[in-house]
């Protein structure tokens, strides 16, 4: 009989044999920077996690620096919105603001900037707009102003998330010009239109005011061409690409690593993330235990960085198990 049970038998042999480890330094938070309030907002849909104003960012930055995870993930919202989103792109806007005071304060802290319009324009979507479609190639100068103004600023990473094609290119080059050749970009390769991403448009203020984000993100059924367009970031010179979202997308993520070798990030979604604060607020799951079980299953999916609202508890959780 094959006893499989032998390597079960101690904690000390499961950890022997264990095939997958989340890595602290692997791990992304992704953090919300609101201008012109002075306090910190809740998230009513997202327990745990508040909009920050520039004043009070220090304290949460310090938190993630001395948690030793891989870096923020930062999303502006500004005061100003209108339909090309020019605050996006406003080398004084809340990003801008919000990424030179972590890199004054905490310069070995990575930055990750997110590119994208949705929390820059009035109307709610990821590019400009005309005569009620969202227009591709118009959008593009725009994400890589954008991209150039971030990098400006002191951004680490570069992650466009807009979804329009041949905007890893457009912003290459544009990097690339203005003297940025070594900023990297992360690239939402395969980012779907996914019902999990209801609760960052509360966080974000970024709902779209019409329409949905369908001519753009991809179908949640098409498998295949995830590959096809992970192929096209790369080509177009993406350094890390991701798919998004995680859990529901798992399948995705192995077929991404067994066909490419950049690498791969998982986006773990506000959806994935208030399902599991939910649930355990009810007392009907243990949180911790739900929650490294879900980066567990990302991480031996393929991941190699997990971008989680839970990554500062995971962290310590982690560093607990293992001191
Ligand atoms: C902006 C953006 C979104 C997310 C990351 N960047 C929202 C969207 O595309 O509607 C989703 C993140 C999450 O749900 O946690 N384009
Ligand atoms: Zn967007």
């Amino acid at each position: 009989m094959k006893r499989f049970r032998r390597l079960r038998r101690t904690p000390q042999l499961r950890a022997l044999v264990r095939e997958t480890h989340i890595n602290i330094s692997s791990l992304i938070y992704p953090i919300f920077v609101e201008e012109g309030t002075k306090e910190r907002k809740p998230v009513e849909s997202m327990p745990g996690i508040y909009r920050y104003p520039t004043e009070l960012l220090p304290l949460l930055i310090q938190e993630a620096a001395e948690a030793g995870i891989g870096g923020v993930l930062l999303f502006g919202i500004p005061a100003h919105k209108d339909a090309v989103g020019s605050s996006a792109y406003d080398d004084n806007g809340i990003t801008q603001q919000a990424i030179r005071l972590i890199k004054e304060k905490y310069p070995e802290l990575t930055v990750i900037a997110d590119v994208c319009l949705c929390e820059y324009t009035d109307h709610g979507h990821c590019g400009v707009v005309h005569d009620g479609e969202i227009v591709n190639d118009e959008t593009l100068p725009l994400l890589a102003k954008t991209a150039v103004s971030f990098a400006k600023a002191g951004a680490d990473i570069i992650a466009p998330s807009d979804m329009m094609d041949g905007r890893v290119a457009a912003i290459r080059s544009a990097l690339d010009e203005a003297g940025f050749a070594d900023i990297p970009i992360m690239s939402y390769s395969a980012k779907y239109a996914s019902g999990y991403y209801s609760p960052f448009r509360d966080a974000a203020d970024s709902a779209p005011c019409f329409g949905d984000r369908r001519s753009y993100q991809m179908d949640p059924a098409n498998g295949r061409e995830a590959l096809r367009e992970i192929e096209d970031d790369i080509s177009e010179g993406a350094d890390i690409v991701m798919v998004k979202p995680a859990l529901a997308y798992l399948d995705i993520i192995s077929r991404a690593r067994e066909s490419f070798d950049l690498p791969l990030a998982a986006y773990n979604v506000s959806g994935e993330y208030s399902m599991v604060k939910a649930a355990a607020q009810n007392g009907w799951i243990d949180e911790k235990r739900i929650v490294l079980e879900n980066l567990t299953a990302i991480a031996r999916a393929g991941a190699d960085i997990i971008i989680t609202y839970h990554a500062l508890d995971a962290a310590k959780w982690l560093k607990e198990e293992q001191p």
